[in-house]
């Protein structure tokens, strides 16, 4: 198995059999598409329906950008480039070993940031994937002025127009339009899946792919998922028992916040990922479970009070690798000041295991918090592109089981509205 959803004893008492001929009804609304948001299904079949001309162009463009430059500036925001930026870090790590460097704007309107990063910017040999489905996102736009700007004004328009990429409508939009008129690179977002939903499309196959991640293996891993999530027994679909706890916690236990928790600091930005896709499905018709994200055994050192002891408004799920990818031992020391010789010799992972489970069984057992282990056997593209489709598959199952549309988010645009009107943006100004 290559995730397995774990309860503890606390939830142990689910009742999955209750929920089994209603899963399978939601099963066949998403597999045949009749469910509410429906449009926005594309997704569901994408890691086998994708479009394979566009991918090996996307793997040659990314070596293209590989060999020719030193810096890929990523921008975009939320949908258009948590996924990729997860992925990313999670698997290159923190500090990552890749000749081509990967930074991240369009995502803030933060002046120091902006000018920070185009400070760095300026004497670099950068290229740009500018991600925007709409095409006219303010944060992504104002960030993508800048950077081309820059660009044309440095190196030339020419030069420019080899180092932009831009990832938006196959036909519609002003970056569509821009991008056309420009001559650049272009990769498409499907009309049919939302940005929470578009990792596995070129939105974040095309960033991956340039940090040397092979974009086949994500999609082979979800296609893996895909399958397995096919049958909807909840014996053995573990993305529906996942669904199915979380529906628990919220309706039965009156959860209000689940808490991700990663024990990996290259996994913050997979949390980051899963609260937009859970957030942003979910929450809305004021219901929904609160999506928050820690990382231990980090964030015991300043949530961990408040989680043992503070109020029990919240369940924890907790990201588990079976096998960690490297080992490093504690070394000896004769002196030993620091009483650690009794840790001599053994391996970090291991003693992260064991602090993992000290912590489950106090936050179980002392806490009686509910807790709710995802077991992924490791972590590569492969494992990666199956626990994104996972999550994928795991949060449309449980918005459709709180009855809310999976695939739409009409609260984003309040702040645009109020934003555009006091920027004085045509047509905006009442
Ligand atoms: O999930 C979503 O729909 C959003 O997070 C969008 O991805 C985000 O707002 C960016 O939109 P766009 O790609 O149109 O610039």
């Amino acid at each position: 198995m290559v995730i397995e959803t774990k309860v503890d004893s606390l939830v142990d008492k689910v009742d999955f059999a209750s929920y089994q001929a209603k899963v399978s009804e939601i099963n066949e609304r998403i597999e045949k598409k009749t469910g509410a948001g429906n449009d926005f299904l594309g997704w569901v079949d994408w890691p086998i329906n994708y479009d394979k001309k566009e991918l090996e162009a996307i793997i040659k463009e990314a070596e293209y950008v590989r060999k020719n430059y030193d810096v890929l500036v990523v921008c975009g925001i939320g949908g258009s480039y948590l996924g990729a930026r997860a992925a990313i870090e999670a698997i290159n790590g923190v500090l990552p070993n890749q000749k081509l460097e990967i930074i991240y704007l369009g995502q803030t309107f933060d002046p120091t940031y902006l000018a920070q990063h185009l400070d760095y910017l300026k004497d670099k040999k950068f290229a740009v994937n500018v991600i925007s489905k709409s095409g006219t996102t303010t944060e992504t736009s104002v960030s993508f002025r800048l950077l081309r700007e820059l660009l044309e004004k440095r190196d030339g328009v020419e030069a420019a127009r080899k180092a932009i990429i831009a990832t938006t409508d196959k036909a519609h939009g002003a970056l569509y339009t821009l991008a056309k008129n420009e001559g650049y690179v272009k990769f498409v977002v499907p009309d049919d899946i939302g940005g929470r939903y578009s990792v596995q499309t070129a939105v974040g196959l095309f960033p991956i792919a340039c940090a040397d991640i092979d974009p086949r293996e994500i999609l082979a891993g979800s296609a893996a998922a895909r399958e397995d999530c096919h049958d909807p027994s909840l014996e053995s679909n573990q993305a529906y028992r996942y669904a199915v706890v979380r529906r628990e916690m919220y309706a039965h236990y009156h959860k209000a916040v689940e808490m991700f928790i990663t024990y990996v600091p290259g996994f913050v930005q997979i949390g980051e990922w899963w609260k937009q896709l859970f957030g942003e499905s979910e929450g809305k018709d004021k219901k929904g479970l609160l999506p928050d994200s820690a990382t231990f055994t980090t964030d015991l050192h300043s949530l961990g009070q408040f989680i043992q002891d503070g109020s029990p408004v919240f369940f924890e799920t907790t990201l588990h690798l079976s096998h960690h990818r490297h080992d490093v031992k504690v070394p000896h020391d004769a002196e030993n000041l620091d009483g650690l010789n009794y840790l001599e010799g053994r391996s970090l992972g291991n003693i992260q295991d064991r602090a993992f489970e000290g912590t489950v069984d106090a936050h179980t057992n002392s806490a009686k918090n509910n807790n709710v282990i995802l077991e992924l056997e490791k972590m590569d593209a492969w494992h990666l592109g199956y626990l994104f489709y996972f999550f994928e598959r795991a949060c449309a199952m449980s918005a459709y089981l709180n009855e809310v549309n999976p695939f739409n988010q009409p609260g984003v645009e309040i702040y645009k509205k109020n934003m555009f009107r006091l920027l004085g943006k045509p047509g905006f100004e009442k």
